[in-house]
């Protein structure tokens, strides 16, 4: 066991486990933050993904250990309403299914689109194509991301 500071959403939390515990484990059970989910456990899904100072990494399969001074943000802290330009646009167009990969898709889709604010669709397809939905909302998740890269005209 060691002890590390985390800063997770803008709030600080010390936490005392393994070295090897993975990020997820920390988020939810000892942050309690349980919008990001746990789906495959080996960086294959992308249901895990949160943010490492701003870049979307999976959460599932980084030790506590490795974060140091990176600032963590979860789905909870994406925005301080829920009112992200993609939330809303994941609102408007009704994106969910089960919902259980959601918040994995928004967190790699705000990555992205800091990097890329105005996608094509094979660039969105090409930098959603580790999150896998399991209900098949592709489509409506790449109509989303257009939207809120567009500002949220819905022309
Ligand atoms: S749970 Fe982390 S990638 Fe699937
Ligand atoms: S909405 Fe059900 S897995 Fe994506």
């Amino acid at each position: 066991m060691a002890v590390f500071n985390l800063t997770i959403n803008k709030e600080d939390y010390k936490v005392d486990v393994d070295p090897q515990m993975p990020l997820l484990w920390v988020i939810r059970d000892f942050a309690g933050l349980t919008g990001t989910k746990y789906g495959c456990g080996i960086a294959q899904c992308g249901a895990c993904t949160v943010h490492l100072d701003g870049t979307a990494v999976r959460s599932c399969s980084i030790p506590v250990s490795s974060i140091g001074t990176q600032k963590v943000v979860t789905i909870e802290g994406l925005s301080e309403k829920g009112d992200h330009p993609l939330q809303l646009a994941w609102e408007e167009t009704d994106v969910p299914q089960c919902g259980y990969c959601q918040a994995g898709q928004i967190m790699n889709a705000a990555s992205f689109l800091k990097d890329k604010p105005h996608p094509t669709d094979a660039e969105i397809d090409n930098m959603m194509s580790g999150n896998i939905c399991r209900c098949g909302t592709y489509n409506r998740i790449k109509k989303a991301i257009q939207l809120a890269a567009k500002g949220g005209d819905h022309e």
